[in-house]
């Protein structure tokens, strides 16, 4: 396939190698100068493009931004990009990072606000597994304890691409239903980066209550910070499992 990815930080550089590597055509943007982006495509395997030429004659667009970035992408960015190209989301909303926007912190789920900015229908994925997880948990599509992730929206024939997608990566999808049905992996619920495997996947994102995943998600954050050492990944995977006592690989730290 063709996918045009903008945002190639943690999760979007990644997306973009293991893209490549499984033999689709990748083009890359930041908001980086091209030098630099030169520099990462030749390092990455993928192709440097501009704003304008990365949307262009894709199959899918995949954006990997911080959500505060969103409504500063161009106006006319999908003006010429045909209905049946595919809009992946991958972001998480952090007001630390992302600033107060008021209405996902009323209540409005992520990825429906994205889609609201966009003017785009939009499929969440990539969102559910920390970018270490997605750089070096895949594994084949026979492995026993094969990681899963959550793929969330409106359009079934646009998540089965997406899914082909997210199985070239290495992981074993679950559809989590709806775009509206996302906030179920969005930070501060069960399925959020605590590396399941499809079957405690499907449970988890069932666990999920929405009220409580904002106070979660900001107790979680505060947490972590507080840690007087840096925790490692299998921490910080550990830490998230334990917020949840349903979670199925919940053990007490
Ligand atoms: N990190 C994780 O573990 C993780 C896991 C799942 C989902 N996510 C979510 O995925 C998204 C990306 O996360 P990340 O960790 O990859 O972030 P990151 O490392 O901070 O990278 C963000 C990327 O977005 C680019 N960018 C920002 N504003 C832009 C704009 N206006 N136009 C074009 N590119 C722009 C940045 O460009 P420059 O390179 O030029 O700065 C950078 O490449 C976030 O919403 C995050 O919450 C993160």
């Amino acid at each position: 396939m063709k996918i045009g990815i903008i945002g190639t930080g943690a999760i979007g550089g990644t997306i973009a190698k293991k893209m490549a590597s499984a033999g689709h055509t990748v083009k890359i943007n930041n908001s980086g100068d091209l030098d630099k982006l030169n520099a990462l495509a030749e390092e990455l395997g993928v192709i440097a493009a501009d704003q304008k030429e990365v949307v262009k004659d894709v199959d899918v667009i995949i954006l990997s931004v911080p959500t505060i970035a969103i409504p500063t992408l161009p106006n006319d960015l999908f003006a010429e990009v045909p209905e049946n190209v595919i809009v992946v989301d991958t972001s998480n909303y952090y007001p630390f990072r992302d600033a107060d926007i008021e209405e996902i912190k009323n209540g409005k789920v992520e990825s429906v606000w994205v889609s609201e900015q966009l003017g785009r229908p939009v499929i969440k994925a990539f969102n559910n597994l920390l970018a270490e997880t997605l750089a070096s948990g895949g594994k084949n599509p026979d492995a026993e304890d094969r990681i899963a992730m959550a793929v969330a929206g409106d359009d079934a024939a646009a998540k089965k691409i997406v899914a082909g997608l997210v199985n070239d990566a290495g992981y074993d999808v679950v559809d989590s239903g709806s775009l509206s049905e996302s906030w179920r992996h969005q930070p501060g619920t069960p399925a959020y980066c605590t590396e399941l495997d499809t079957e405690e996947l499907k449970q988890a994102l069932a666990d999920g209550v929405k009220e409580e995943a904002p106070v979660k998600r900001d107790k979680a954050i505060k947490e972590l910070s507080a840690m007087t050492s840096y925790p490692s990944h299998a921490d910080v995977v550990k830490f998230n499992r334990a917020l949840f006592s349903k979670n199925p690989k919940s053990e007490k730290i």
